[in-house]
């Protein structure tokens, strides 16, 4: 049984390197092989144009990334895996929470006024050089969990503020038109020690000091060898605390190699010999994956069908449900009734739809009322696509769907309470 979602993106603007590896993917991939939860993962290429203006660039890291995914074990059977420009329905929410956005809000993002404190130091534009993308970066960050109403986020700790925007403009929202999203939480890896890089500060690419993590096995020893140390000499114990090459070995290690290379270190220890471990260790790890990502980035065509695939389970859920937002909004048909001046109170126990998927492969969905009881049972569809179409239709036209869509429904209850139902979806004649 799924019980909570857990949902990540990762910005498309570099390569994946040893810190995201620790940091992210490796968690990530490890959590989603856990039977209760049901995972998202993006590639956030929308994001990467804040900070990227090559389209090469964009294109070539939206490869690699979801080639590292693939080879580090995420299996897009078991979890939705897809491309956030895939889901036009992404940045039609963004508008959508743009609208109960504080500006004053975003004006304290960290990112944002990072920029700001750098211009004004410099005594320029407080704004200078600053688009309104980098300003609107966590409405569209909030559109991407929002939609799928993930429970958990797992993100980095420059992250934490962004989650509580986005949990901030779910209330906003919920306050005004309904109780439609999940308030996300972030979850932060606190016993994952920030892996240090080459020089020891964080490894990050803005420090241009990370070790990319699918490179050949020989410049992977270069770089391995490139590693800052002290000027202890071979036979002079060294210490561990501090030091880059230990904490990167025990990002791999079990906690008996930790503890030998630890006594290694108190030896005495060549600086060249602890290199050489680390490398051998790292290289263990990395080289069946390293396997896969080569055979993977040879063949886009294969990651390309892969990212679609995962693009129309996602749309799955994000077409019925923006279907659901624009009506509660007030972007509706005509000819609907008009309900209501306000919306308020009801939609805290409203009628709904699931949509999921059997284990026999085909995409279904119900109708469960307020109350949860069950009201319509689809049989099974062909794709998450054409079950959806199902749902908006229902959720557009009210029972006048129900007529066309006889031969794909298993379970129908009294025609009074499903009509009623559908009713709340704003858009029914009746
Ligand atoms: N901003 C995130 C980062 O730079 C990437 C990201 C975009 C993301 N959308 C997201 C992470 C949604 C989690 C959830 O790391």
């Amino acid at each position: 049984m799924k019980t909570h979602r857990v949902l990540t993106g990762i910005t498309t603007s570099g390569t994946p390197h040893l810190g995201n590896y620790v940091g992210a993917i490796r968690p990530t991939v490890r959590a989603s092989r856990l039977a209760e939860v049901e995972s998202f993962y993006f590639l956030a290429d929308y994001h990467a144009l804040i900070k990227v203006g090559e389209p090469a660039r964009v294109q070539r890291s939206t490869l690699e990334i979801a080639a590292t995914w693939l080879a580090c074990g995420l299996d897009p059977e078991k979890v939705t895996f897809y491309r956030q420009s895939d889901i036009p329905e992404i940045p039609e929410l963004t508008w959508l929470l743009t609208c109960v956005t504080g500006k004053g809000i975003l004006n304290r993002a960290h990112a944002y006024k990072a920029a700001v404190d750098k211009n004004n130091a410099a005594g320029e534009d407080p704004d200078a050089g600053v688009t309104a993308g980098l300003f609107m970066y966590p409405v569209l960050m909030a559109a991407d969990i929002l939609m799928f109403n993930a429970h958990q986020v797992p993100v980095g700790r420059d992250q934490i503020q962004h989650i509580e925007m986005a949990r901030d403009m779910a209330s906003s929202f919920n306050h005004l038109y309904g109780e439609h999203f999940t308030l996300p939480e972030a979850v932060t890896e606190d016993h994952v020690a920030l892996l240090p890089g080459l020089d020891g500060r964080k490894m990050s690419k803005s420090y241009d000091n990370t070790i990319p993590l699918f490179v050949p096995r020989e410049q992977l020893r270069k770089l391995i060898m490139g590693i800052v140390t002290d000027s202890r000499a071979p036979g002079e114990p060294k210490s561990t605390e501090g030091s880059a090459l230990f904490q990167l070995y025990q990002a791999f290690a079990s906690a008996e190699e930790t503890t030998a290379l630890a006594r290694a270190f108190a030896d005495g220890i060549a600086w060249g010999d602890a290199k050489q471990t680390l490398f051998e260790r790292l290289d263990h790890e990395i080289a069946p994956l390293r396997e896969v990502y080569n055979q993977l980035i040879q063949d886009p065509a294969r990651i390309e069908k892969t990212l679609k695939a995962g693009a129309d389970k996602a749309r799955a859920i994000a077409t019925p449900f923006t279907a659901r937002l624009r009506a509660a909004v007030g972007l509706r048909r005509l000819d609907s009734a008009v309900s209501a001046a306000t919306t308020k109170a009801a939609k805290s126990s409203a009628p709904s739809f699931k949509q999921y998927r059997e284990s026999d492969g085909l995409f279904y969905f119900k109708l469960v009322d307020a109350g949860g009881q069950l009201l319509l049972q689809s049989t099974g569809f062909a794709s998450g696509k054409e079950a959806a179409a199902a749902i908006a239709r229902l959720q557009q036209e009210g029972s006048g769907a129900l007529d066309g869509l006889r031969s794909q429904l298993a379970t129908e209850a009294d025609p009074a309470a499903v009509a009623q139902a559908l009713a709340h979806f704003g858009l029914d004649k009746a």
